[in-house]
């Protein structure tokens, strides 16, 4: 099978191409050589490797930035995953495209399901439903999987941030935005094991982990890890904060959890336990530091 991937630097597209399975032709462009804002990028990407899949891992994540870039952010999300779509519907191969918890406003008590009406709070979340629109309405073979607080050994993320800051004395953290975090190495395996089956793909999913958690639980966690990996790490006191007290350009939901009872009954995919994951990536960091 020969599969297209876009957006291969950054965390989940690293996931994918480090984990392809056995018998996957990869061609991940960088950005430079295939930009998704430009059909005519997408149509020479595509004549040149004639794709049998197309995963969308790219996407303008700067989510503060994206209110002062919008148009940068609505091009890259929504435009692009509208040319990519229509070039899937050209050439007649499905497209696995991601998405976000930022579609929803987090005003939903419990857990988001697929069909929640979405209402984003930020021109991120807006440039990201676009972008599930642009797909939908162009594609029928497409399935959207939308994900939550990405982390993993590579890219920019809060694991990183967090065990950057761990020389501080004292780092403060909002307390009451809830979510799941994603290791980008299990949304890869579960994009895989999408694309491994005999179906094609169709429809929105929600990629889950558990237990549902806050930032500043998930930066003790990180910080509980990181002391496991080195014993010698030094790691600040952790202050809990509400949003207010930590306004951003953007913003954001208070509630980001995503049910994923439907990728477990279609996929047979089951949520992760992030913090098995957190383990391993702080190992890896740790690593990373000594070499
Ligand atoms: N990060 C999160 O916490 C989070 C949360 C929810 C959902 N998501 C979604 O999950 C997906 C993967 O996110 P991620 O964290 O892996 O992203 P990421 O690490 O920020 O990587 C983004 C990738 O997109 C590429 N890209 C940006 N503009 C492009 C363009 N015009 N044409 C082609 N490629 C372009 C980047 O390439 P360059 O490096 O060359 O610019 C990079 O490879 C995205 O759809 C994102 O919206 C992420």
């Amino acid at each position: 099978m020969r599969i297209l991937i876009t957006g291969g630097s950054g965390q989940v597209g690293t996931a994918l191409r480090r984990s392809a399975p056995d018998g996957a032709l990869l061609r991940a462009p960088p950005s430079k050589d295939l930009d998704i804002r430009s059909a005519a990028s997408v149509k020479a990407a595509f004549s040149a490797w004639r794709p049998d899949l197309v995963v969308n891992a790219a996407a303008y994540t700067q989510v503060d930035r994206a209110e002062e870039e919008t148009d940068l952010a609505m091009r890259v999300n929504a435009s692009g995953a509208g040319n990519l779509a229509e070039a899937c519907a050209a050439r007649g191969c499905p497209l696995i495209h991601l998405s976000t918890d930022y579609v929803f406003d987090g005003r939903k008590r419990g857990p988001y399901l697929e069909d929640d009406p979405p209402a984003p709070l930020n021109a991120y979340g807006l440039s990201k439903l676009q972008g599930e629109r642009a797909v939908r309405g162009n594609l029928e073979e497409h399935l959207i999987l939308r994900v939550s607080w990405v982390f993993g050994a590579t890219g920019s993320n809060f694991v990183k941030t967090m065990t950057s800051l761990s020389e501080r004395d004292e780092v403060r953290v909002v307390d009451d935005q809830h979510g799941t975090p994603c290791a980008a190495h299990g949304i890869a395996a579960a994009i895989w094991r999408i694309a491994g089956q005999k179906a094609r793909p169709s429809g929105t999913y929600h990629f889950a982990s558990a237990p549902v958690t806050t930032w500043y639980e998930f930066a003790r966690a990180t910080f509980a890890s990181l002391r496991e990996a080195d014993p010698n790490a030094r790691t600040p006191v952790l202050v809990p904060i509400p949003t207010a007290e930590r306004p951003t350009a953007a913003e954001r939901p208070l509630n980001s959890v995503l049910d994923g009872a439907k990728l477990q009954a279609d996929f047979g995919i089951p949520p992760a336990d992030w913090r098995v994951e957190l383990d391993a990536t702080v190992r890896q960091l740790v690593r990373n530091e000594r070499t």
